[in-house]
């Protein structure tokens, strides 16, 4: 079987169920931590994709941001979260694909190991899906890894100038560099990244 077939939404709900969530740090992680602690107002409609149990959603929400939404393809991480944070709108826990979702005009995406999660073929889909649904100078920030790793993703790591190919057309980078304030396991292995969404795409013939 390819690697495209089987990352579907049920191979992630196999994956919560049988808990083989190496991925899930419990927390907020401190790039994101901070970089939302920066943010200057509170009322930003904001998306996180591929959030998982949501540990960045249940934070902004702590902190009053009121537009922030969590999706996930998979039922169960959306389902924890909802138990553990009650009071987050549950109408903005979106259970959909991320290329098929209908929701745009976002302020920022968080990123956050969801990127290497997806097949590698699909990640020039991913800079366009992230240029479509966010409004004109909205911004892409969270982490991405810097390395490539020699297990069988998911997840599936890469290299910046890779990366960059991706994202130039549909985004100017105001942040793209080695990231300082990673967790532990991931120190040395990660890129910080701030893009912001370009007016229209542009590509440089
Ligand atoms: C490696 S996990 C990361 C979860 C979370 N970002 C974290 O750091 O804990 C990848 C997540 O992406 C979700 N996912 C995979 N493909 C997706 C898609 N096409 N649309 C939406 N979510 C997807 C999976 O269900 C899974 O929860």
């Amino acid at each position: 079987m390819s690697q495209e077939a089987i990352l579907d939404q049920q191979y992630w709900e196999q994956r919560y169920r049988q808990q083989q969530t190496g991925w899930d740090v419990g927390a907020i992680t401190p790039p994101l931590k901070a970089y939302v602690d920066q943010l200057p107002t509170k009322d930003l409609k904001i998306l996180i994709p591929g959030g998982g149990n949501g540990y960045e959603a249940e934070y902004l929400h702590q902190q009053g941001f009121t537009q922030v939404y969590l999706l996930d393809i998979a039922a169960a991480p959306l389902q924890n979260f909802r138990e553990r944070v009650p009071t987050f709108p549950a109408e903005h826990l979106l259970q959909e694909d991320f290329y098929t979702l209908s929701q745009s005009s976002f302020d920022l995406v968080i990123e956050q190991t969801f990127f290497c999660a997806l097949p590698r073929s699909l990640r020039g889909a991913y800079a366009r899906q992230m240029f479509e649904i966010l409004k004109p100078a909205g911004k892409l920030a969270g982490v991405l890894f810097s390395e490539e790793f020699t297990a069988p993703g998911p997840p599936f790591g890469g290299r910046s100038a890779e990366y960059q190919a991706y994202f130039e057309p549909y985004f100017k980078f105001l942040h793209f560099e080695p990231c300082y304030n990673s967790v532990k396991p991931r120190q040395g292995k990660e890129l910080f990244i701030e893009l912001e969404r370009r007016e229209r795409p542009q590509f440089i013939a």
